[in-house]
């Protein structure tokens, strides 16, 4: 339990970011491995290993993986999401300015498995280095025939190329981002069961594996080294097997990322970013900010895994680890969080382009010191009505966080209400 860096092992050697640095670390074992599989055995060690999907849902890589038809009768395309949206999170960043070869090994991984001809890296467009970096593997990688036609001698062609995005949180969701790469509006498109999965109709139609790029950097270690050794790190917890980046910030001695293996109680996550820094722990918004905010009494119990986090009442999510100190106001917080959701709704839907509004205009009324004890209910109330009833997942990305400290931190809203201000701002 605790500190558990493997993808993160090499980040501070510099030369991990070239192939020669990558090879000597073992770079690239997982891809040979691969190559000498057939393609099912390749999507079987994904199975083993019980890796989920590291871009916020958690849903298990190798149902993904192994959803694209096995008779290949159109292109099949692979997607890396590293648009990184989420506010907290920047755990991408780091993966692609140092590790950039672990994403493109497990994307040709991904690849070969999927029967996949093209990828696609979908970076943030604030990424400017990121992208540089990913560039930089990828023209070495070609030139070492790691990309491109039959490569290492083993008849499998896969290209790969990048496309920056322009700022859109919305762009992050899969539906929206394929719109984007194909020259359209980043706006979503209609689900499963209303319309059919990527795997099956993706980018031109055509079938499609979309996976965050944490989860494509698990790849060349689970091939590599096996399924079952992969699963045997955070065999612990109930249904999180490997390790999870997270990138701590708020008001810690030393914010970064930090790799952990999945059972390892929060509070130790804590420490690791050095303690609290200028007064006690208050809250933690553990999974970045569309999870549901902790008090410091669910952070002393909370447990890293998918099913453990949800037992306290948040979510692993993407990762994005928030600890608030005691002077932290929850209302400004969440305040603050409002404006975020309603800047970035697509507007498509009316639950959330309306809901997104309403939800800030009554935080503002509360924070300006006009609120009403009605006000709590209301809010409660359109968070409802976003909640499940949203187009895609950023109405309840947006509401999730309200309803949360509605639910946890309900006597700092009052008590903003009845005096005006805030509570911690009289601390
Ligand atoms: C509004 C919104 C924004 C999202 N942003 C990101 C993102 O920046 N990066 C990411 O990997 N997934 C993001 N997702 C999740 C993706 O839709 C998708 O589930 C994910 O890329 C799948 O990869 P995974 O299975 O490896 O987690 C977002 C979802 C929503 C609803
Ligand atoms: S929930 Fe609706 S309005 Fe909000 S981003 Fe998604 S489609 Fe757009």
């Amino acid at each position: 339990m605790g500190e558990y860096k493997l993808l993160l092992r090499h980040s501070g050697d510099p030369s991990y970011a070239t192939l020669d640095g990558y090879q000597r670390q073992g770079g690239y074992d997982g891809l040979r491995k691969a190559l000498a599989m057939d393609r099912q055995q390749v999507i079987d060690e994904v199975k083993t290993s019980g890796l989920r999907g590291r871009g916020g849902a958690g849903f298990p890589a190798w149902i993904k993986w192994n959803g694209l038809p096995k008779e290949k009768t159109k292109p099949h395309y692979i997607i890396c999401n590293a648009d990184e949206g989420e506010p907290g999170t920047f755990k991408d960043k780091q993966l692609m300015e140092t590790c950039p070869f672990l994403v493109v090994e497990g994307m040709t991984i991904a690849a070969y498995a999927t029967q996949a001809d093209v990828g696609y890296i979908y970076i943030r467009g604030e990424f400017v280095d990121a992208a540089r970096s990913m560039r930089r593997a990828i023209d070495e990688a070609y030139r070492a025939g790691l990309l491109g036609r039959n490569i290492l001698g083993s008849g499998m062609n896969f290209d790969l190329h990048i496309h920056t995005g322009a700022g859109s949180y919305e762009c992050g969701e899969e539906s929206a981002l394929m719109s984007s790469l194909m020259g359209e509006r980043g706006m979503p498109r209609l689900k499963f069961p209303h319309a059919p999965l990527p795997t099956i109709s993706g980018l031109w139609d055509s079938p499609t594996l979309i996976n965050n790029v944490e989860t494509y950097a698990c790849a060349p270690f689970i091939l590599a080294n096996g399924g079952a050794w992969y699963a045997s790190i955070g065999a612990s917890t109930k249904n999180s097997r490997g390790t999870k980046i997270f990138s701590v910030s708020g008001h810690v001695n030393k914010p970064g990322n930090y790799e952990v293996e999945f059972g390892t109680p929060l509070m130790e996550l804590l420490e690791m970013a050095g303690g609290m820094k200028g007064g006690e722990l208050k809250a933690c918004v553990p999974g970045g900010s569309s999870v549901p905010i902790l008090n410091a009494e669910a952070c002393q119990k909370a447990i890293i895994g998918y099913e453990e986090m949800m037992e306290v009442g948040s979510m692993v999510g993407s990762g994005g680890c928030m600890f608030l100190n005691e002077h932290t106001s929850i209302v400004d917080f969440i305040w603050r969080t409002s404006i975020f959701y309603k800047d970035e709704s697509c507007g498509k839907c009316t639950p959330c382009r309306e809901g997104t509004r309403w939800m800030f205009l009554i935080l503002d009324r509360i924070r300006s010191g006009q609120g009403r004890m009605e006000d709590l209910q209301l809010l409660e109330d359109v968070c409802r009505q976003i909640d499940g009833r949203s187009f895609c997942g950023l109405g309840d990305a947006a509401a999730w966080p309200v309803a949360g400290a509605l639910k946890v931190f309900r006597h700092e809203f009052e008590e903003f209400i009845r005096s005006g201000r805030s509570l911690a701002a009289r601390a």
